[in-house]
């Protein structure tokens, strides 16, 4: 174990070019904690938006960001049963995860498949979890209806292309590159468009591809591109709400009073429902032991380029996930 903690830290909201890495000696361990060596922590989106005060929730600053990390236990508090020396584990840890070592509630860590690389599993939870919420626990989608995906080369989008392909649906992904496009096809998307093409065009394509409209959109791109997608939608289609990349859309309400439209909050829900966020995960957990699930192998970076990596992913540039390894 090393006595030197090295960790990006967020002195204050500002663009990522002011994220700094800071070396401290290592804290003494909590009660009821475990001391984890980084192997890998996950990047998301909302990192980004954290970082830079464009979140609804504003941390206290300073602070750690990096929501979901993988690595080995190093030292065990004497209050803590079940949790061995060098044990893998994962741990959904909300902030403190771009770090080289990170100390963690006992109760919040996993035990993981080993089919899971160490980059696979820091960056499938917030994703996948989204997905599922999205899809089973909100929408309740029936097996066999069309689900357009937009944002479906990465993150939360492509993790919604494998979780709506494993439960039946007829997929149709929106991502900009070859190679996005490609990821989800591999994840059973039957059909693929170029989000590069305008709007209108877009929802034309999605809903000549499924025979005349779909039944579910997931839309964590929103801007004009999701506005314009509602429109694809057939009557009583589900406009599920996830996050706002390219701005938050305006709703007409004549819209409203067509499509069932649903906000999905799957941070704030799994906040306020932690057993019932375990269940998710454990079931999220059986279909990717089991291969019914891909999560994709994230490209890497360093610590040292947390800044970059959050960039690129403001800028499309990621097809899939980025981890950042200490
Ligand atoms: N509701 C929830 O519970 C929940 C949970 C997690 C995340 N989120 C939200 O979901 C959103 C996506 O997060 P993520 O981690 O999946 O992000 P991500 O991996 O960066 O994926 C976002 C995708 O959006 C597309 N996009 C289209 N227009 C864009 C623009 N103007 N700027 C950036 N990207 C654009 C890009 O696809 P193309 O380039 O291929 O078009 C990109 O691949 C964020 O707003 C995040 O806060 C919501």
């Amino acid at each position: 174990m090393s006595s030197v903690v090295r960790s990006v830290v967020c002195r204050e909201f500002a663009p990522l070019d002011r994220l700094v890495i800071e070396q401290k000696p290592a804290p003494e361990l909590f009660p009821g904690c475990v001391r984890v060596d980084v192997s890998a922590c996950g990047v998301n989106f909302v990192d980004a938006l954290f970082v830079q005060g464009k979140y609804q929730i504003k941390p206290p600053v300073p602070f750690v960001p990096g929501m979901e990390i993988v690595g080995r236990v190093t030292e065990v508090a004497p209050d803590v049963e079940g949790i061995a020396l060098g044990q893998r584990v994962f741990a959904n840890v909300g902030l403190g995860g771009f770090a080289s070592q990170a100390m963690v509630a006992a109760k919040r860590c996993m035990t993981l498949p080993d089919t899971l690389s160490d980059g696979q599993a820091a960056t499938f939870m917030q994703s996948y979890l989204t997905a599922w919420f999205a899809l089973v626990e909100r929408a309740r989608v029936e097996a066999g209806r069309w689900l357009l995906v937009l944002g479906a080369g990465s993150g939360v989008g492509l993790a919604a292309v494998d979780v709506g392909r494993a439960l039946g649906l007829r997929v149709i992904a929106v991502a900009s590159t070859e190679e996005k496009r490609r990821f989800a096809s591999e994840r059973g998307a039957e059909a693929t468009i170029d989000s590069t093409l305008p709007a209108d065009q877009i929802k034309e394509l999605a809903k000549s591809l499924s025979g005349g409209a779909v039944d579910y959109l997931y839309d964590p791109v929103g801007g004009e591109v999701g506005e314009t997608c509602l429109r694809a939608l057939g009557d009583d289609g589900q406009y599920l709400v996830i996050g706002f990349v390219a701005g938050i859309p305006k709703l007409p309400a004549n819209q409203v009073l067509l499509r069932r439209i649903t906000g999905v909050d799957w941070g704030g829900w799994a906040g306020k429902n932690p057993d019932r966020n375990n269940a998710l995960l454990a079931e999220v957990m059986k279909l990717i032991a089991r291969g019914e699930l891909r999560p994709v192998e994230p490209l890497t970076y360093p610590l040292e380029r947390a800044a970059d990596a959050l960039r690129d992913l403001e800028d499309r540039k990621v097809a899939g996930k980025i981890a950042l390894i200490p």
